[in-house]
């Protein structure tokens, strides 16, 4: 991962005018860091199967943390839920104005497709990858996520709408790292299909551990505003911090037992990306 972080700190995106803000504004969320758990994966994928491939897939990962960060961008902005600390910084409203966060955002989202189109691959598969990113991060997953959990702020959902909300917010955007890592590294579609199912249970477990986190963690801890989550149908609101907890485990276990059945060398490369999330609340079993 240090040198994809190297590469995503060489490739920052530019936009040179004399706009007296807006170039600095443009990287501004990018370089302040993140867990970059999405091109974590989506480079695992890549490293196990096609290594030789592994530096023409860094303008892809970077895609991936680039429609992230916007998504982060504009979900901190006023209208939604509007906070002030992200990556242990003032976010982009705050810092600058509202009107560049949204253009940011805009720009970031815009631009992780150029990015995959200049990618060093073959064609279709950067029509593959520009397919699943459009879907996955747009109306199949994270937007259509994010107007669910704004719209239903206050209005509690069934159990069932919990889940879809939380799927489509993170759980797709998750899967889709991964499934881009396995069109990459040129896995048949089934073997895609995999990845991707196996990515829908690690994001909803990513989203539960996010909503504990926004329960228990100070704003300075977490780096971002939290404690910022009462009117959401989280799951800390809908099954409490236990039931929360019991969740996660019970996802970790799922996803252990499924990682278990994938090839060596991909186990090898995620087991250090999901250490951390697989044993945090597990009970001894
Ligand atoms: C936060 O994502 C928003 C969710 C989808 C839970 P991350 O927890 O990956 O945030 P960064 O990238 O590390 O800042
Ligand atoms: C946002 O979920 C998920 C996105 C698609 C950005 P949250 O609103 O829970 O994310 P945080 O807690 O602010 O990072
Ligand atoms: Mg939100
Ligand atoms: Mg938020
Ligand atoms: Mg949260």
């Amino acid at each position: 991962m240090t040198d994809f972080e190297e590469y995503l700190r060489k490739h920052l995106p530019s936009a040179p005018s004399f706009h007296p803000i807006f170039d600095e504004a443009l990287g501004a969320m990018l370089v302040a860091g993140g867990k970059r758990f999405r091109p974590g994966l989506l480079l695992a994928v890549v490293e196990a199967y096609a290594p030789l491939l592994l530096q023409s897939a860094y303008p892809v990962a970077m895609a991936v943390e680039m429609l992230h960060t916007y998504s982060l961008i504009h979900d901190d902005l006023p209208v939604m839920d509007d906070a002030d600390l992200r990556r242990g910084e003032p976010t982009l409203h705050e810092r600058y104005d509202e009107v560049t966060a949204v253009l940011v955002g805009d720009a970031l989202n815009t631009h992780a497709f150029y990015l995959i189109a200049d990618a060093p691959l073959h064609s279709d598969v950067k029509v593959a990858l520009v397919k699943e990113l459009a879907y996955s991060g747009g109306i199949g997953g994270m937007v259509l996520g994010q107007a669910i959990d704004c719209h239903f702020e206050g209005e509690k959902l069934t159990p069932k709408q919990v889940d879809f909300l939380h799927e489509y917010k993170t759980g797709r955007l998750i899967a889709a790292s991964l499934k881009m890592g396995a069109i990459v590294a040129g896995l048949d579609e089934k073997a895609q299909q995999k990845l991707f199912d196996f990515g829908l249970d690690l994001g909803l477990l990513f989203q539960i551990q996010d909503d504990i986190i926004d329960a228990t963690q100070s704003s300075e801890d977490a780096g971002k505003t939290t404690g910022n989550d009462e009117d959401k149908n989280s799951y800390i609101n809908h099954f409490g911090l236990q039931g929360s907890r019991d969740r996660a485990d019970a996802l970790a276990v799922k996803i252990e037992k499924q990682m278990d059945r994938f090839d060596t060398p991909l186990r090898a490369k995620l087991e250090p990306i999901l250490e951390g999330y697989l044993n945090r609340h597990k009970i001894e079993k």
